[in-house]
């Protein structure tokens, strides 16, 4: 347990201890040799070397998880780097559920994140399991539950405005950049709850280099003699920088005598917990980190991917303008998650076997992964029939069957964000639609980037007055 005092440790001179600390002490796969698997009795899955798999997995999901599915059928297994670790990949609702449910204490989902652990820290939630993700996660809901989403609406609403203020009508451009310009904000002043412009003017090229980081820059970290070198220097010197920035503001946060007036996350963060356990300033940093990068590029990719069905169907884009003009906001959520479905922004989600368990039937050996595939689940026709095409109205008073629509996961790891991210894209899609129409130039196709899907082409779109 921590007291507010004891836990603000973090002066300017103990910064660049605890960005290296961390560097030195996450390493992605934890440093040691990877363990060996007998894959005799896995699901079927293709015989290729393994940095093909992992390859094909990673750059070109799209194509290899279908292509995996129509061969395989419904449970397929592919090896991946580091040691040709089995990722046993699930289909069906069923299973999505079994692994949702399954124990905790046995389906660990932070060691899939492992790779994250030099940017998000020891503390993010996403790297945590057992007890202390349950801690951690308990200090966090309150920030993101239904109460706390309605104080943060204007301030989002206002985001979005002064965004869509900044167009010009017959303007053409990338929706997802400026979508990612505009879900950055948000993250500044909704979740860290800076309001500073000079603050602001320095977080944001060094939380845009953050999450910019590549995967190779990711697989990098594993023989720390590079961090001396080249992109590797630079991502650690761009890491210290925002670690100065973040703990700064956390340090002169808890200063503030009117905390508890404040509604912005990291405010309610820094109180929560009451007079008992309290998130120390590492605890505070490794959350903003994590949610950061957990929910900027995830939400910009989801709202791209909308404007750009909207842009391309007139009927569509009619019923979303009628629903933004008259508050209609059920439809234009509806809007997102059909978008979500049909281009999910993650996926999948994946948890790492700590003792031998069955899914599906199958049983499977302790290190294992499992986890259902998004992608997959998204596509089955026998629950979304005619799967490709946009339509929002599977969303409209009724919702697909359980386990059957999973853009943010499930179980005690479901997105913490998920509340958040639909109620700061209806805002967007109001503010773009009661001021503009919104045509897409051209077909666009997913592509990965980093973690998540984008629209390859940046799901160009050009805003135009409504005649
Ligand atoms: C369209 C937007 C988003 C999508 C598609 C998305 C998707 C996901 C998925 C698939 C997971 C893993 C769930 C699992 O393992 O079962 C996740 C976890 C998480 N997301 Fe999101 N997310 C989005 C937005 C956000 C936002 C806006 C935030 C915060 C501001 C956020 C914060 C998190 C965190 C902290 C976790 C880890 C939860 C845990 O491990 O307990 N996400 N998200």
């Amino acid at each position: 347990m921590t007291t507010l005092e004891q836990s603000d440790t973090s002066g300017a001179g103990d910064v660049a201890h605890l960005t290296a600390r961390r560097f030195e002490r996450m390493r992605p796969f934890g440093g040691g040799p990877a363990p060996r698997f007998d894959t005799r009795g896995l699901p079927p899955g293709p015989r290729w070397p393994v940095l093909l798999q992992s390859v094909a997995l990673i750059r070109f999901r799209h194509r290899f998880v279908p292509w995996l599915w129509r061969r395989y059928g419904d449970v397929f297994t592919v090896r991946v780097v580091p040691g040709g670790r089995p990722l046993v990949l699930f289909t069906r609702p069923e299973h999505a559920k079994e692994i949702f449910a399954g124990d905790p204490e046995v389906f660990h989902a932070g060691k899939g994140n492992a790779i994250l652990g030099p940017i998000m820290g020891e503390h993010s939630l996403l790297l945590q399991d057992d007890a202390q993700h349950k801690r951690a996660r308990a200090l966090l809901m309150p920030a993101f539950n239904g109460q706390a989403l309605r104080s943060y609406r204007d301030l989002v609403d206002e985001v979005a405005r002064a965004e869509v203020a900044r167009w010009h009508p017959d303007e053409e451009f990338r929706s997802l950049d400026r979508m990612n310009a505009l879900t950055l904000e948000v993250i500044l002043r909704v979740v860290f709850g800076v309001t500073d412009e000079r603050r602001l003017a320095r977080l944001r090229p060094c939380v845009s280099r953050t999450v910019d980081i590549s995967p190779a820059i990711l697989l990098g970290w594993g023989y720390p003699a590079l961090q001396r070198f080249g992109p590797w220097r630079r991502t650690v010197d761009n890491a210290y920088r925002l670690d100065e920035l973040i703990y700064a503001e956390i340090r002169e946060r808890r200063a503030t005598g009117d905390l508890d007036q404040r509604s912005d996350v990291l405010s309610r963060l820094i109180l929560a917990g009451g007079d008992g356990d309290r998130l120390t300033d590492e605890e505070l940093r490794d959350q903003l980190v994590t949610l950061l990068l957990a929910g900027h590029e995830t939400t910009a990719s989801a709202l791209s991917w909308a404007l750009y069905e909207i842009g391309r169907d007139h009927r569509q884009l009619t019923l979303a303008r009628e629903a933004a003009h008259s508050g209609d906001d059920d439809h234009l959520e509806a809007v997102l998650k059909e978008s979500m479905r049909l281009h999910p922004v993650i996926p999948m989600v994946v948890r790492t076997l700590m003792r031998p368990a069955t899914v599906g039937g199958w049983d499977l050996p302790a290190g294992a992964t499992v986890g259902p595939s998004i992608l997959i689940a998204h596509a089955r026709s026998e629950h979304h029939p005619h799967p490709e095409r946009f339509d929002p109205t599977r969303f409209r008073g009724h919702n697909p069957p359980v386990n059957t629509w999973i853009p943010f996961g499930g179980g005690v790891r479901r997105c913490i964000g998920a509340g958040f991210s639909l109620m700061e894209g209806v805002a967007v899609l109001r503010a773009v639609l009661t001021a503009y129409d919104v045509t897409a130039l051209g077909a666009d196709r997913p592509r990965v980037r980093n973690i998540t899907s984008v629209p390859r082409r940046g799901s160009r779109i050009r805003v135009s007055r409504p005649g």
